[in-house]
C-alpha cells in the first residue's frame, strides 16, 4: 500500500506489516490473537483460521476471489473491495495492449534496438478502425473499455448473462456466436466457478486465425493450453494478456511466441488508481471499526 495509506491507517489502528517482512508467518504468529482487520487481501483459509478475532478483510482490488471467500463466509468475516476507481486505469491499459498487438510494438522496439531496421523495413500492422470487438463483460470496466474503443471507430458487441437496456452495442446471448462475429475478443468478467474456462477452445476457434484475444480479467477465464496450441499453429491470430493462470509464473511456451503481448497484471498499477484504491481500503476499515456499514462490502 502507498505510504499515505499506511500513515492514514496508523492514525486509527496499530498496524503490523506483513508485505516485505523477512518472515511473514512469524509476524502473523506474533499478533494472531489481536488482529481484527486486514488491509490488502490475498488471505487464504489457514491465515483466516489463525486469526480468531478477524472481523474484516478490506481487499485492495475489485476481484475478491483471491481470498478464501467460503472460509470468510463461514467465519462471518466481512470482505470489501475497491470498485470503479480503477476503471480508467484498466481501460487505458486494455487499449494500450490492443494497439501494442495491432502495431507489433514490443517487436518494433526490439527491431530498432537490435539494428534490424538497417537491414529492411518493419512488418505491416493493422488498424483498429472498422474492426469488430466483442466485449465479454460490459460492467464497470468493460463499459469504460467499450467507450474508448468506440472513439477508435470499432464496431462493438457484448456478451454477458443478461442484456443491458439502453446500451448502444449489440448483445450476443451466445459467446461462440459473438467470437465468430468478432475480430477482437476482450475478456473482463469476474473469476467465478461459472466463468472458469469460459474462453474455451470452441470460443478461440470461432475467433479464428484473424482473431485476437485480450484478457485483462483473470487467467482462469481462458483455456490456456488451447490458447498456446492455437497461437503456435496460427489458428488464432494473436493475444494480449495482462493476467495468467498460475501468475506470476508464465509458461515458457507463451513467452516464446511473437504474436503475443504480455503484461505483468498491471491493469490497476497506476499511481492514480492505487492511491484511490488504498483510500477506499482505509475508508472501509475506518467505517467498520466506527460501528458503521463499510461502504464497499461484497461478502
Ligand atoms: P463488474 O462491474 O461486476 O462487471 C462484470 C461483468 O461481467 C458484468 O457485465 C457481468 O454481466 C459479467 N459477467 C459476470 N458473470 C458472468 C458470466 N458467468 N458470464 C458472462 N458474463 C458475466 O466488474 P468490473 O468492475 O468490471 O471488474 C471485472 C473483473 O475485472 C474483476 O472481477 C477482476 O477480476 C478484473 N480486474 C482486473 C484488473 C487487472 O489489473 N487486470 C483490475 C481490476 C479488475 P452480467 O451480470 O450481465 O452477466
Ligand atoms: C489488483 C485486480 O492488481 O482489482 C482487481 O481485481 O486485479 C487488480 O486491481 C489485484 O487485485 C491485486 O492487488
Amino acid at each position: 500500500m502507498t505510504a499515505t495509506a499506511v500513515a492514514a491507517l496508523e492514525q486509527s489502528f496499530d498496524v503490523h506489516t506483513i508485505v516485505g517482512a523477512a518472515d511473514p508467518a512469524s509476524v502473523i504468529r506474533g499478533v494472531a490473537d489481536r488482529v481484527r482487520g486486514i488491509a490488502g487481501g490475498k488471505v487464504d483459509g489457514p491465515t483466516m483460521e489463525a486469526l480468531p478475532k478477524l472481523e474484516i478483510i478490506a481487499n485492495s482490488g475489485v476481484g475478491v476471489e483471491t481470498n478464501d471467500i467460503s472460509t470468510a463466509r463461514s467465519r462471518g468475516i466481512i470482505v470489501t473491495n475497491t470498485p470503479d476507481v480503477l476503471n480508467d486505469s484498466v481501460a487505458e491499459l486494455t487499449v494500450g495492449l490492443m494497439l501494442a498487438l495491432a502495431r507489433n510494438l514490443p517487436r518494433s522496439d526490439r527491431y530498432v534496438r537490435d539494428g534490424s531496421w538497417t537491414k529492411g523495413p518493419f512488418i505491416l500492422g493493422s488498424e483498429l478502425r472498422g474492426k469488430r470487438v466483442g466485449m465479454l463483460g460490459l460492467g464497470r470496466i468493460g463499459s469504460g473499455i467499450a467507450a474508448r474503443l468506440q472513439v477508435f471507430g470499432m464496431q462493438i458487441a457484448y456478451h454477458g448473462r443478461t442484456e443491458k437496456p439502453g446500451q448502444p452495442y449489440s448483445y450476443h446471448g451466445d459467446l461462440v456466436d459473438m467470437a465468430a462475429w468478432a475480430d477482437w475478443l476482450v475478456a473482463i468478467v469476474p473469476a467465478t466457478p461459472e466463468t472458469r474456462g469460459i474462453v474455451s477452445r470452441p470460443v478461440l476457434e470461432a475467433l479464428g486465425p484473424g482473431g485476437r484475444l485480450v484478457n485483462v480479467a483473470r487467467g482462469s477465464l481462458v483455456d490456456q493450453p488451447a490458447l498456446i496450441e492455437m497461437l503456435q499453429c496460427g489458428r488464432l491470430g494473436g493475444a494480449a494478456l495482462d493476467v495468467f493462470e498460475g501468475e506470476p509464473e508464465v509458461p515458457e511456451a507463451l513467452r516464446r511466441l511473437d504474436n503475443l503481448v504480455l503484461s505483468p497484471h498491471q491493469g490497476s498499477r497506476t499511481t492514480e488508481a492505487r492511491e484511490a484504491m488504498d483510500a477506499m481500503v482505509v475508508k472501509n476499515l475506518v467505517a467498520h471499526f466506527a460501528g458503521e456499514a463499510p461502504p464497499n462490502r461484497v461478502v
